[in-house]
């Protein structure tokens, strides 16, 4: 299969560069201004060599500047997971910019998104930032006052945003620094311990140190293919940090696919603290963390009002009325029940679709669904442990198939075979990737 999918490649390259000229034309102009010609370093990583460039997106599509229309199930990974500029958060915004941005001060849209937060996760006090990235720093760094506790420990092939601390890897059973991590303050060692996803004694074993403040855990991890946990996993994480008196924060920026309150309310998780962003408020930069009553507590302990201002949080533009006014239209009438209903039966049918196909094909590939975002990798196996994912990682079937479906019409997310279904994503959005999946299956099986 492999020289069959290197030709296809090769093929799908030299169209994706006739059907862009626009997009190839702004990317060499960007090469003058922009680092690497992207405003984002990991752009230069798309699959066709340099990045479409984007007229406009509404709902789950977007035009391209060369007037290809896109079916979107990339969904700003994540970012937009309520469909692109939805109509509540378009309005609510608006009327926010022509009364104010950014203050210092609160607006009444912050209390009702308190308790929205609150009916949602369980967790009984919030606090915001502009990206789930900063929730996770600010609550690793409340988690250690209040313990008085170093370190940290995460998964191996977690990803949690850009924070120091989460960028280690296991290797045998050394911490060392994740490939590609730059420019790190400090060894990865003296701050992270890392163990494997569904390893309980590996988890224990860490955690008897006594010097882990807090756990920081997505329900399932997200950024290596979908690994879920084990039956029973969860309850003992919990056990083993609330034995050891470790904080247990649970990163819902990505689980939120399992339902209106995330992994957590679906399956009756009880963190100390809880982050999250990315959809929050509808693609307005927005992310938010809870505390138990009891961390809550402790931290209001040990924060007083003179060094409120001075410990490492916040952010001048944080908790501005502008992302408010953002959170509180897509909780209210975006990010609903129903809408998650419709959104995870839109997740099963795109399951359904990928498996037919590869059980029709009898290719040694597997499909993976979170509610309503699902993905596929090139492995017969299901992964247990985030090692096992990485090893079965294929990043030339990646680039192909986002190539092929780009070529066709459909935008994958970036590193992963993953698509997410939004409130606005319809049945035939659905349909249309499964036709060209079954297509590029067809073509490499041939
Ligand atoms: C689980 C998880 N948490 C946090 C983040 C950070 O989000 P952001 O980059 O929006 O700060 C990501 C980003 O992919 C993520 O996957």
């Amino acid at each position: 299969m492999k020289d069959r999918a290197s030709r296809l490649l090769e093929r799908e390259l030299q169209s994706f560069v006739e059907l862009h000229p626009r997009s190839r034309e702004l990317s060499e102009r960007a090469r003058f201004s922009l680092l690497g010609g992207v405003p984002m370093h990991w752009m230069l990583r798309w699959a066709g060599g340099f990045p479409v460039y984007a007229e406009k997106a509404w709902d789950a599509r977007f035009l391209d500047v060369d007037g290809i229309e896109y079916v979107d199930l990339c969904l700003g990974d994540t970012g937009a997971m309520t469909g692109h500029s939805p109509e509540p958060v378009v309005r609510a915004v608006s009327a926010q910019l022509a009364r104010g941005i950014t203050l210092m001060l609160p607006s009444e849209d912050a209390l009702w998104v308190g308790e929205e937060l609150t009916r949602r996760f369980g967790l009984s006090r919030w606090q915001f930032a502009l990206t789930a990235t900063d929730a996770n720093r600010f609550s690793i760094r409340l988690a250690r006052l209040v313990t008085g506790r170093p370190k940290v420990l995460v998964f191996n092939w977690c990803y949690h945003g850009t924070v120091d601390e989460t960028f280690a890897a296991l290797d045998g059973g050394s911490v060392v620094e994740r490939e590609g991590n730059l420019g790190p303050p400090v060894p990865l060692d003296e701050t992270t311990r890392v163990v494997e996803w569904n390893d309980v004694e590996g988890l224990e074993r860490e955690l008897a140190h006594g010097d882990v403040a807090c756990v920081l855990a997505e329900p399932a991890l997200t950024n290596i293919g979908i690994v879920l946990p084990e039956p029973g996993y969860h309850d003992a994480l919990r056990a083993a940090t609330r034995d050891t008196g470790t904080l247990l924060i649970i990163d819902e920026t990505h689980t939120l696919s399992a339902g209106p309150g995330g992994y957590t309310q679906a399956h009756g998780l009880e963190p100390d603290l809880l982050t999250i962003g990315k959809p929050l408020a509808g693609g307005v930069p927005a992310g938010a963390y809870g505390f138990s009553a009891e961390v809550a507590e402790r931290v209001k302990r040990e924060i007083t009002d003179e060094v409120a201002d001075t410990g490492g949080i916040g952010g001048t533009l944080a908790a501005n009325v502008l992302q408010f006014a953002a959170m509180r239209a897509t909780l209210s009438e975006v990010l609903t029940e129903q809408a998650f209903e419709r959104m995870i039966a839109l997740g099963e049918r795109f399951e359904a679709g990928v498996q037919q196909t590869i059980d029709r094909h009898g290719l040694p590939w597997h499909v993976t669904r979170l509610g309503c975002r699902v993905e596929y990798l090139f492995h017969a196996e299901r992964a247990r442990t985030g090692a096992q994912a990485a090893a079965a990682g294929d990043e030339g079937l990646d680039r192909l198939i986002h190539l092929y479906a780009l070529n066709r019409g459909i935008l994958l997310t970036p590193f992963h075979n993953m698509a997410l279904m939004s409130p606005a994503t319809t049945e035939a959005d659905v349909d249309r990737h499964t036709e060209v999946f079954d297509a590029a299956a067809r073509e490499l099986t041939a």
